[in-house]
């Protein structure tokens, strides 16, 4: 379909709630989420959400091959998923790195829930029902909170591990979301 431009933080767009999906299977929805997948390949994104292209709908798409040049970095089924719901399971809370594409160039810890449960439905209205951990909850989470208005640096506590990524990482930077 189409590679969309990606909108960046302080655009006020990003920080809008994201409105459900009512229909599924219709061509607009497979059109956005042909466009979105183009977007986050072209970019050698871990995840996209639908507002980051300015379409204020609960879509996400996400996933990762595995990539030697990222080992710890587990893979995550490429996953289209719609008008989500997230339960934590457990209080434990993991950090880790944290890209967006909304926020290129830069990296930050994010405390995440390190467990959850995500609801929800493909784009034919299939519905979804994963529990999952580590790096697949935590970019789940990071997507999530695209359709709630939330961008990773609102979650940075300590901004000493928040800059930027070429002299955080010179070799091998964290994916971004
Ligand atoms: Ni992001």
């Amino acid at each position: 379909m189409a590679i969309k431009a990606v909108l960046r933080m302080g655009d006020p767009r990003l920080l809008e709630r994201a409105h459900p999906v009512a229909q599924f299977d219709t061509r607009d929805l497979h059109a956005l989420v042909a466009d979105m997948r183009d977007t986050m390949q072209a970019l050698s994104g871990a995840g996209l959400a639908a507002p980051q292209i300015g379409v204020g709908l609960q879509v996400v798409v996400f996933g990762v091959e595995h990539n030697p040049r990222y080992p710890d970095a587990e893979a995550v089924p490429d996953t289209v998923l719609i008008n989500p719901a997230l339960t934590p399971l457990g209080n434990e809370m993991e950090e880790d790195w944290e890209g967006c594409l909304s926020v290129p160039g830069l990296r930050g810890v994010v405390p995440r829930y390190a467990r959850l449960r995500y609801q929800g439905y493909d784009p034919f209205g299939n519905v979804i029902d994963r529990s999952v951990s580590g790096f697949h909850a935590r970019v789940v989470q990071h997507e999530y909170d695209h359709l709630i208005g939330v961008l990773y640096p609102m979650r940075v506590r300590d901004f000493s591990r928040f800059g930027y990524t070429e002299v955080l990482f010179p070799d091998s930077p964290p994916l971004e979301e």
